[in-house]
């Protein structure tokens, strides 16, 4: 059996003999993975002259196939901003950023659109709920505007997951926030995108319901090879991800492989100090 992985030098095929040893080889000069989605010397700038404030002060980061990132940091330390440039909700000053090979700077509004909704799922911050729609069709928005069937298991399971069977037809005002917020999780995982972009995803819920919300998302990584994006403040909610970015004043000063809530808290506490 041979399996392919990448790592961050390369990809490295894994071979496994029928004696059932298994070699690796590092094949780092051959392919390089250039990551599910990236920046490169990534700019943000708002304003100009002395009021511009670099909302990103030139990142360059790769987002692995397949991975769970999160991406943490203080407050307007720029988390938001570059999870929007890179999904292509919003421009880049300078630098570029790529879902897949694809330069976003090089696609007109339409193509953007259409690469969104193809290959890219959202979880806002604010929910962006439709108002007048029920939870059941904010769920299904995406796939209606595809003009795509739902798969009927996958949406059961995922509305079961998020906890919403119940409040499947409510309008998003007769919902609490966190039931919207699940409303909001559900509508970017139902259509299978190559990569989820999640801001605060656990932010408005319980802690129960955010757990829950978050091993289904490490499992659609680990077993359908979701790529996940993921801001948060949480260290619990970091510690689901394969590998955590630390971001501060628009600028990538850290990683962490494999966290665990506590090494995320210390490493948040330096922040501060
Ligand atoms: N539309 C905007 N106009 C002006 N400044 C902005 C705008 N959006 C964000 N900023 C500024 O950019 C910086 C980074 O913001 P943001 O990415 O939202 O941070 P975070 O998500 O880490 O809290 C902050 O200083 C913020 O005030
Ligand atoms: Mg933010």
């Amino acid at each position: 059996m041979v399996r392919r992985r990448f790592s961050s030098a390369g990809l490295v095929v894994c071979a496994t003999a029928k004696n059932g040893l298994t070699r690796e080889t590092e094949m780092t000069e051959t392919i390089v993975d250039t990551g599910a989605a990236r920046a490169v010397d990534a700019v943000k700038a708002y304003g100009s002259g002395e009021t511009e404030v670099r909302a990103l002060d030139g990142v360059s980061v790769s987002f692995p196939a397949q991975q769970f990132t999160a991406i943490m940091g203080p407050s307007g330390s720029g988390k938001s901003t570059l999870m929007q440039c890179v999904a292509g909700l919003d421009r880049l000053t300078s630098g570029e950023a790529y879902i897949g090979e694809t330069a976003l700077s090089g696609l007109n509004k339409t193509d953007l659109t259409l690469l969104r909704r193809d290959r890219l799922g959202f979880i806002f911050q604010q929910y962006n709920l439709i108002p007048t729609l029920s939870a059941k069709e904010n769920i299904l928005l995406p796939l209606t505007l595809a003009g795509e069937k739902p798969d009927r298991a996958w949406f059961d399971t995922i509305v079961q997951t998020v906890g919403m069977a119940n409040r499947i037809d409510n309008l998003p005002s007769q919902l609490s926030g966190g039931q919207q917020q699940r409303v909001a999780v559900a509508r970017a995982l139902v259509p299978r995108p190559d990569i989820v972009f999640a801001d605060e995803p656990t932010g408005a819920l319980d802690s129960r319901t955010g757990m829950e919300i978050l091993s289904f998302m490490r499992q659609a990584v680990a077993d359908a090879g979701q790529t996940i994006v993921m801001v948060t403040h949480d260290p619990h909610a970091a510690s689901y991800a394969n590998n955590v970015l630390f971001l501060a004043d628009g600028q990538i000063i850290d990683e962490m492989p494999n966290p665990t809530a506590d090494r995320v808290l210390d490493r948040m506490k330096r922040f501060e100090g």
